[in-house]
């Protein structure tokens, strides 16, 4: 009954994981959330009073396919002014989350058989996706000593004549791993000469420690801007995950016709009232707020990495982005599935598997949490890893 497409589509296992957890709490017992990809903090206050007032206002119809003028133009300047990206706004699409513009980008660009490289570990749902449309995930591993990072010679490696698109997420999920403008610039030289399309996947632009500097790729060279597109929202760093609103932005901006002529025939425009709100949310408004979470975020980081690393038989790269620890645990055991339902068995700590990020004997673990509760869970990690 079903087509070959939808057979094709694995479930997410972080969706997974979190329904395990749910049933675990459903029998009594406390569960330490840590598979969660969400920041704990309300969304800012006047994003919301925005919001209000748009309903308020009666801002309840349909909206431009591709999203409202002024929410265009406010991510146009986004882009300039914390960038340095040039683009129209025609070059722009809002979507309903960075996972739907994703989605609607490799619809329109993929045919059976293309190659999309994707460096593992890398976040889930990239590979279904690819395999949605028939397309055919490329991984690269890449180790903990290049802190999980592509190089060039991986990269030159894994390209072939029918690589269409090459994935990159930074700051990464799952493992924080922050790109430099070298490393990037290096990248870039291999693909000098090449069709090949860029996703950057800048979700956690916001999230970022230890001083270091984001960097989109797009601003790298002129090739890059050409060939990138830079995908981003306002889920992560500003604790809007149920708000639903992604966007890209791309130097072709028949790639953006193209994703509107699509959206235009399955879900149209995002939710008018999020629109509305979103402006708020990029505007730089709450700038002072979303610096506010980052430094929060940053003080768990460096908390939980010390803990996680105290432990023996489990370890951890310090991730320079985002809000996961992606644990080393291969000492313990190298089967990740297994570990990450025991420990939620035995301790109801709820983890992912690295086996779903491409990279088995590792879990992810997420810091977007008060610290008490941090402390506490680490805790029952720390019992689990001795056998208590
Ligand atoms: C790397 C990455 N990209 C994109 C997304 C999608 O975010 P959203 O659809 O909430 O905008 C996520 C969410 O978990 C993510 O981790």
């Amino acid at each position: 009954m079903f087509s070959d497409r939808i057979n094709r589509l694995g479930e997410s296992l972080t969706m997974a994981i979190t329904q395990k957890a749910r049933e675990v709490k459903a029998s009594g017992r406390e569960v330490y959330g840590f598979s969660v990809g969400e920041p704990d903090f309300d969304t800012p206050v006047k994003i919301k009073e925005a919001a209000k007032k748009a309903l308020d206002d009666g801002f309840t119809k349909y909206t431009p396919v591709v999203g409202i003028p002024d929410l265009l133009s406010t991510i146009k300047d986004k882009l300039k002014k914390e960038n340095g990206l040039d683009y129209e706004t025609n070059q722009i699409v809002v979507s309903n989350g960075a996972k739907q513009s994703l989605f609607n980008l490799l619809a329109v660009l993929l045919n059976h058989g293309d190659e999309v490289i994707i460096p593992n570990p890398a976040w889930v749902s990239y590979p279904d996706m690819v395999n949605f449309f028939g397309g055919k995930p490329v991984f690269v591993e890449t180790t903990e000593e290049e802190k999980f990072k592509l190089t060039a010679e991986k990269l030159k490696a894994a390209i072939t004549d029918k690589t269409k698109i090459l994935m990159l997420n930074s700051p990464s999920n799952p493992t924080g791993s922050v790109y430099t403008e070298e490393e990037y610039a290096a990248l870039g030289k291999v693909l000098e000469g090449t069709d090949i399309i860029v996703f950057s996947d800048e979700m956690y632009e916001k999230l970022i420690y230890g001083g270091k500097k984001f960097v989109s790729i797009a601003g790298v060279s002129e090739d890059l801007y050409k060939r990138t597109i830079t995908i981003n929202g306002v889920s992560k760093g500003m604790a809007m995950t149920g708000w639903r609103m992604g966007y890209f932005a791309t130097a072709d901006a028949s790639i953006a016709k193209a994703v509107g002529k699509l959206q235009g025939q399955s879900t149209s425009n995002i939710n008018s009232i999020t629109q509305v709100a979103c402006i708020t949310a990029l505007d730089g408004s709450v700038d002072k707020e979303i610096e506010e979470m980052r430094i929060a975020f940053e003080k768990r980081r460096d908390l939980t990495v010390k803990l996680i690393n105290d432990i023996d038989g489990l370890s951890v790269i310090e991730p320079d982005g985002a809000f996961y620890l992606f644990v080393n645990c291969s000492e313990v055991e190298k089967d990740s599935m297994k570990f990450c339902l025991d420990l939620l068995d035995k301790k109801a700590v709820a983890t992912v598997p690295g086996v779903g990020f491409g990279s088995d004997g590792f879990f992810r673990m997420s810091f977007a949490m008060d610290e008490d509760t941090l402390r506490r869970g680490i805790g029952l990690i720390e019992e689990f890893v001795q056998g208590k």
